[in-house]
């Protein structure tokens, strides 16, 4: 082996070790990275940045065009270019995902009963949710950072009750699909004015396009176009990351349960044999805000089955 390969394998191992958390900064002294092609992202244009990326946003920006294009659902080859939009609120058959909802609102009734000010918390001075949800992630300039509506979840459920809700429990992500159900059908209007945001998002940018794990795949290597993005891979299609956000958290009726964006970023680390992270931790923060900017403008879409 020579010296260079044997330096080459040293930084992947590291790289492994180190998992998703260290990228972004390719400071000296940091493992090796390479990273996917940019692709040219306007944060500014929210969903509709994928015209001229994957250009199936024709296909499921409206409940007209789903209906225009209906024939593809089943179909194999054209089924992805749907974004699976078809699957949300009440367009298929009630599922799962609206007993979920219904779940979480009487979680909520029950905490609320306990202490009022857990709802005054939820929507920072009104227990009146509708509409709040929309505006997430956002910067907090009480807590000093970047909230998700499943950290306010946590945040509250600890500093009113004094007891733990934690991030990617069922409790948690029946709670935030209730939340977020109160702004069902409001565009999405994470606000990039706001610096801090998006710091977050360059950060989260620059985690979609990051290579990492064994198998050296960014994000990106499976969801921009002229990637795996339209072909099979182990019988799921990677779609367009614009408008996913908005149905999270979504029913997963091959699991039986909820799950959040944060799960699901997990679960495609595992896909790519990358040291997956715990819900919360801060590069999924950030690539939540990334991908929430990409929905920004299509309207919160839960509760979903997916
Ligand atoms: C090995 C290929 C691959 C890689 C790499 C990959 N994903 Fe995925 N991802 C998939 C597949 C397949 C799906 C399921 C089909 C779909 O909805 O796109 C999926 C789904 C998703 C979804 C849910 C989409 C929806 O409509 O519900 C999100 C969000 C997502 N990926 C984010 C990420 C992020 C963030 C990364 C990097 C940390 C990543 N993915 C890396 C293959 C991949």
């Amino acid at each position: 082996m020579t010296r260079h390969r044997r330096v080459a394998f040293a930084a992947a191992g590291l790289a492994l070790a180190a998992g998703v958390a260290a990228v972004g900064v390719a400071a000296a002294g940091e493992p090796y990275r390479e990273t996917y092609p940019r692709a040219q992202i306007d944060p500014a244009r929210g969903v509709e940045g994928d015209v001229g990326f994957s250009d199936t946003i024709g296909y499921w920006r409206t409940p007209q065009a789903l209906a225009r294009h209906a024939g593809w659902v089943g179909d194999a080859q054209q089924q992805w270019k749907l974004n699976w939009k078809f699957m949300d609120l009440d367009r298929i058959d009630l599922h799962p995902g609206h007993f979920a909802v219904d779940a979480g609102e009487a979680r909520f009734n029950a905490l609320a009963a306990r202490d009022r000010r857990f709802a005054t918390c939820l929507g920072e001075g009104t227990a009146d949710l509708a509409g709040l949800a929309a505006a997430y992630p956002k910067h907090d300039a009480a807590l000093g950072r970047v909230v998700t509506v499943e950290d306010r979840i946590e945040h509250c459920a600890a500093s009113v009750l004094g007891e733990r809700i934690a991030q990617g429990s069922v409790p948690n992500n029946e709670l935030s699909v209730w939340f977020k159900s109160r702004s069902a059908g409001v565009p999405i209007r994470v606000d990039i004015g706001d610096a801090r945001l998006m710091q977050a998002y360059r950060r989260g940018e620059e985690l979609f396009h990051a290579k990492t794990g064994q198998l050296n795949f960014a994000c990106a290597s499976c969801h921009v176009p002229g990637s795996i993005m339209g072909h099979k891979l182990r019988g799921e299609t990677p779609t367009t990351p614009f408008g996913d956000a908005a149905h999270y958290p979504t029913y997963r009726t091959p699991f039986g349960m909820l799950e959040s964006i944060q799960q699901r970023f997990a679960r495609c680390h595992g896909q790519m044999r990358t040291q997956a992270l715990a819900p919360g931790d801060p590069a999924y923060v950030d690539l939540e805000v990334f991908m929430t900017v990409l929905s920004n403008g299509y309207p919160v879409s839960v509760p979903s089955a997916r």
